[in-house]
């Protein structure tokens, strides 16, 4: 695979990501000269421009397929067309969704199993949620779907690795229900329903379910016997255990108290998924996936726990900022977040950087 056209897949995934949380701030009154437009486009520019970017590279360079790369290529464009404010970015993000949907078809037609399955409704809800937004719902109610891809791509990836594990069948199969249920009632809650928020009922069946996956993984998952190895193989094990940890609480807040269409409720429930968890994620298996996609060394280094702490301790902050009525402390949190995925970029480029020195040396 054209190791120039990966690169430049990533460079424009990794400037989405920036904008996308230079916009969140500015959502914040923390203003870094973004242009008040993209401040609307926070999410959007993260999700679609930076995480499906990502998530269609990593499975372009796994299949070693060229045609693959549409889908990451679209999901860049899209975000390239976010910033320029052009109105076919939704439609095109639906695109590169569905462009995902192929290659887990594909997947699934040479690997029939219960998680690539889930990969592949996964995608499906992505392709809906994007469809629907593109039609013009708003993003709160469109937010729920891609919540679920994540969760539930994440969770699909963790049942595979699953097989590693002394996992008892009946517990692959009660996270394989539930994740199924999760797929249901995302679909379900896409009735229309005449309220501004998401209905109540599916709520609470979401958090219910979000939760249960949270706890899943802190009792199941390979990461809970992996964490015991030492360097490398411990930090991803903690970077996805503490992720975990956040869909429990994160759930468990969403069944509660709902998920309105905007405010302090719904910065802690979208936060504690896509900051908490996936984040977490990402931290996690950069390290192995970065040096596949981007074709360079960028080895382990025991600093990574920095960025990883600082992420966790800035989202509690951020939301007990939220419960709590504390607009200084949810923004302190905010900007901590912030601060801790730029440590994270930084502590990989060096690492990256003094690699390639090395090599270059030897
Ligand atoms: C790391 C720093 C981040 C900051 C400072 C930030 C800030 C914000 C703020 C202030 C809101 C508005 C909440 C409200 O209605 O009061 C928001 C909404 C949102 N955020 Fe973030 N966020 C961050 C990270 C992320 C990440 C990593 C994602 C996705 C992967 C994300 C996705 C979203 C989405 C989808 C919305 C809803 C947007 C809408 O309704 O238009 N955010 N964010």
């Amino acid at each position: 695979m054209n190791s120039a056209l990966l690169r430049i897949l990533l460079l424009v995934g990794g400037a989405s990501a920036a904008t996308g949380v230079a916009a969140g701030l500015s959502r914040l009154g923390v203003d870094i000269g973004t242009p008040p437009a993209w401040t609307v486009r926070h999410g959007p520019l993260l999700v679609v421009g930076f995480f499906t970017t990502m998530i269609g590279l990593e499975r372009a360079v796994a299949s070693g397929r060229i045609w693959t790369l549409v889908a990451p290529t679209l999901a860049a464009i899209s975000g390239v067309a976010l910033l320029a404010g052009l109105p076919g970015a939704p439609w095109m993000a639906a695109a590169s969704a569905l462009g995902l949907v192929v290659i887990n078809a594909a997947i699934v037609s040479r690997q029939a199993a219960a998680f690539t399955w889930l990969m592949l409704a996964a995608s499906g809800l992505l392709t809906y949620g994007h469809v629907l937004w593109a039609a013009g719902r708003p993003i709160p109610l469109v937010v729920p779907f891609w919540m679920a891809f994540f969760i539930l791509t994440i969770a699909a990836e963790r049942l595979e690795l699953s097989r590693m594990a002394p996992v008892p069948r009946w517990a692959r199969r009660l996270l394989i229900a539930t994740a199924t249920l999760l797929v249901v009632v995302t679909m379900l809650r896409s009735l229309p329903t005449g309220t501004a928020g998401i209905p109540r009922w599916s709520a609470v069946a979401m958090g219910c379910l979000i939760a249960a996956i949270g706890l899943w993984q802190l009792r199941f998952d390979l990461a809970r016997s992996t964490v015991r190895h030492p360097g490398q193989t411990r930090y991803i094990a903690s970077a996805v255990l503490t992720g975990s940890a956040w869909l429990v609480p994160t759930g468990a807040l969403m069944a509660i108290c709902g998920l309105p269409p905007a405010g302090a409720l719904y910065d802690a429930v979208l936060h504690g998924v896509f900051v908490g968890y996936v984040f977490s994620m990402v931290f996690a298996h950069a390290t192995i996936v970065l040096p596949a996609v981007a074709r360079l060394r960028a080895p382990f280094t025991p600093v990574l726990y920095v960025p990883l702490a600082l992420l966790h301790a800035t989202l509690i902050a951020r939301i007990v900022g939220d419960l709590t009525a504390s607009f200084w402390l949810r923004r302190v949190g905010a900007v901590g977040n912030a601060a801790a995925l730029v440590l994270f970029a930084a502590t990989m480029t060096t690492a990256a950087m003094r690699a390639s020195r090395v090599a270059h040396a030897a």
